[in-house]
């Protein structure tokens, strides 16, 4: 069962699609859209659009930012094994809260994640898993010390920060810059946030930004280093720059 005592600074709390997600008093933010839901949220705007244009890849190296609850990563194993796919997949996840990480045990994850109950045990003994298809890595500290020592080429970015609001650091120009480091020529990034400057900070980095549309859901980002072809309405972001001038990325000098 779900322990307060243990997250004085977080509150659970029941989303519309009926998972549990938690809201940050630290973050004055919940971790998941509660509308949209956690696990609807994590399998929509994250997991189905990075394996509709990932399938068929035998093996995909994922970036998870940031690992919070896993419902990401969790959501991924789900995906997978609901699909039955063969894909290897290895998921590097940024988390400088390792109190939350070791209790997701004890966490009232929905029942979808009920096979997932080992590999859960193992992320919140070890920060760590591998079996034959999985590798699951929890990076422990700040994310903008650890992505750029990361030494693997990224396929897939799931951008999940608390919004640029509550935790501008994970959104600016260079953040985005230090992900561009690690991406193969056809990486993808998907993302909750749809606003400008988050957008321009990944246009600047050489992504390409499209549309995401999913049902009883609103709107996301997926970005793409390389251009993608019937999947996604294209973003032009220069006709943007014409008619919003003032619109600029965030940078990290401003915070
Ligand atoms: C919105 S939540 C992530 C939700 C997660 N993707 C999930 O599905 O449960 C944001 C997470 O970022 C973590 N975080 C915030 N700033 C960080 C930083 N600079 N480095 C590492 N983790 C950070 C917070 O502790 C929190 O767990």
């Amino acid at each position: 069962m779900y322990n307060k005592t243990l997250r004085p600074q977080k509150e659970l709390v029941l989303c519309e699609d009926g998972s549990n997600t938690l809201f940050s008093k630290e973050f004055d933010e919940p971790y998941h859209s509660t509308k949209d839901g956690a696990l609807h949220e994590s399998l929509e705007k994250h997991v189905k659009p990075a394996f509709g244009i990932k399938q068929n890849h035998e093996k995909l190296t994922i970036l998870d930012i940031c690992f919070g609850l896993g419902y990401n990563t969790f959501a991924t194993l789900y995906y997978i094994k609901l699909n039955n796919l063969k894909t290897k997949v290895h998921i590097l996840s940024p988390e400088f809260d390792e109190g939350l990480v070791r209790s997701l045990n004890t966490f009232s994850f929905p029942t979808e994640f009920d096979f997932l109950e080992p590999i859960i045990d193992a992320i919140s003994k070890n920060l760590f898993y591998e079996d034959e298809q999985f590798k699951i890595e929890i990076l422990l500290g700040d994310a903008r010390e650890s992505i750029p020592k990361i030494k693997e080429q990224i396929d897939v970015i799931y951008q999940d920060a608390f919004s640029p609001t509550h935790n501008p650091l994970l959104w600016t120009k260079e953040f985005f810059s230090d992900m561009a480091k690690i991406s193969k020529t056809d990486t993808i990034l998907t993302t909750y946030s749809t606003a400008a400057s988050v957008r321009l900070g990944l246009y600047e980095n050489g992504f390409y930004i499209f549309i995401h549309r999913a049902e009883l859901m609103r709107y996301s980002t997926v970005a793409s280093m390389k251009m993608l072809e019937g999947y996604f309405e294209y973003v032009d972001m220069e006709l943007k720059k014409v008619r919003n001038p003032t619109a600029r990325s965030f940078r990290d000098k401003n915070f």
